[in-house]
């Protein structure tokens, strides 16, 4: 077999064996390709598309390329969940340990934040003393003992799509739904989960800026999900502006401990309960999404969700006792106003400025090597559909220090907002689910 003959065949819109898409993969992994047939290979997937099959086999082989996780010493139907990506998504802090409490084993691998988007992991380790590196033995033993872990994505998985999103990455072939979904699906497989549960975002802080591309991506992966034997839903939710009402590691803690507590942000218990439903379902806890919403509910009104996370952040050397005093959370010494800069209503707030904007501020990452600061972020006080008056305040920075980083956010936020003389039409929440 030779790449050039596999990258042609790519190009004039052949279907490629499984055969083929093993070579070129043992090739990524080994070297024995070099990066530009590689990248030549991309850029034909991105322009001719792959069909259900070749995607299906691209996953597999990625998942296959590096250690996979063989979840079978937890008892129960471990389900995983996967977001692809947000401003304000604190959804995993909320929905691990209320579906823990509800019966379903949560053994989960997250990610970092890089770029506008958050990531879970920076997020837990805003809380004084929680550790998110667990040796496989005691990760197991985690979730048999309480029902849920947290931890950071260790060992070596699926280093194939490692690779290959850093040569897409600079080759302008991001943006192609096969390679996007056996990407994100090679990873979930490959952490040894039996179901799947995605959260697809959808809108201007999103990859997919629409709900008919989040649509299209959502169908590519639950199609994979289903040839290779592992029941996966996915929900198609918004991001045309931050999800709740805080954005940075701490503040999001908080806001995902209020949700817990039965307060917080409509839209983030909203899509949160959503999730955490058909992951019941999934897991055969419930059986319908009617049942799963009455049992979450029940949950959250116990405080068994709540006292779930305590369990979790004592585990893993957390501080339990934040669930019940906030004030122990990392705070910015200081608190700087957004005012709003004329009268009208809240139409929409880009999602993707108020994450460059709190990544400015020092809550996330622009290179992988930044250090993160878990105490700064915005909080959002006005939200579409909210009426304001020139000069009150929109939204809350909090900071170290009242310098220019912190004026430039100010303005950045400001110009995020965008307002109108009359209220907007209410944008949904939920764009849909695929199974
Ligand atoms: N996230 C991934 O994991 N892979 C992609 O290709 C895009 C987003």
């Amino acid at each position: 077999m030779r790449a050039v003959d596999i990258i042609r065949k790519k190009r004039h819109g052949g279907e490629l064996s499984e055969a083929e898409i093993q070579f070129l993969i043992d090739g990524l992994v080994d070297g024995s390709i070099p990066d530009y047939q590689i990248s030549a290979w991309a850029m034909a997937v991105c322009c001719m598309g792959m069909t259900d099959k070749e995607t299906a086999a691209l996953t597999l082989a990625m998942a296959h390329s590096g250690d996979t996780v063989d979840l079978s010493q937890i008892a129960g139907i471990k389900v995983d969940k996967h977001s692809t990506g947000g401003v304000g998504d604190k959804t995993t802090l909320i929905v691990a340990p209320l579906v823990a409490a509800c019966g379903v084993p949560v053994a989960k691998m997250s990610g970092r934040g890089l770029g506008h988007t958050g990531g879970t992991i920076d997020k837990l380790e805003s809380i004084p003393g929680f550790r998110t590196e667990l040796s496989r033995a005691d990760f197991f033993a985690q979730v048999n003992d309480i029902g849920v872990a947290v931890i950071g994505q260790s060992g070596n998985i699926a280093p194939a799509d490692k690779k290959l999103y850093a040569l897409r990455d600079v080759t302008a072939t991001v943006e192609s739904i096969p390679l996007i979904a056996s990407s994100v699906m090679s990873k979930k497989i490959a952490a040894g989960a039996d179901a799947i549960l995605l959260d697809v975002k959808a809108g201007d802080g999103a990859f997919m800026k629409t709900p008919e591309d989040a649509a299209r991506l959502a169908e590519a992966m639950v199609s994979i999900g289903n040839q290779v034997g592992r029941r996966t839903v996915a929900v198609i939710s918004d991001m045309d502006q931050p999800l709740g009402r805080t954005i940075g590691n701490a503040l999001e803690v908080r806001e995902a401990i209020e949700v817990l507590r039965g307060d917080g942000p409509d839209d983030l218990r909203e899509v949160s309960l959503v999730l955490a439903g058909h992951m019941l379902v999934l897991g055969g806890i419930a059986p319908d999404i009617t049942a799963a919403r009455s049992r979450l509910e029940a949950a959250i009104a116990s405080g068994e969700a709540l006292r779930k996370l305590a369990d979790l952040l004592a585990a893993q050397g957390g501080d339990p006792a934040v669930t019940e005093d906030l004030s122990l959370l990392p705070q910015a010494p200081i608190r700087l106003p957004v005012p709003a800069p004329a009268d009208g209503y809240v139409l929409g707030i880009e999602a993707e400025a108020i994450g460059l904007a709190a990544m400015t501020l020092g809550a996330g990452r622009a290179t992988k090597d930044d250090q993160i600061d878990y105490a700064v972020g915005i909080e959002l006080s006005a939200k579409p559909g909210d009426r304001v008056r020139k000069g009150d305040p929109i939204a809350t920075l909090y900071v170290q220090s009242d310098d220019d980083r912190a004026a430039s956010a100010i303005e950045s936020v400001r110009s995020a907002y965008r307002l109108g003389a009359e209220r907007g039409p209410d944008r949904p929440l939920l764009h849909g689910i695929v199974q």
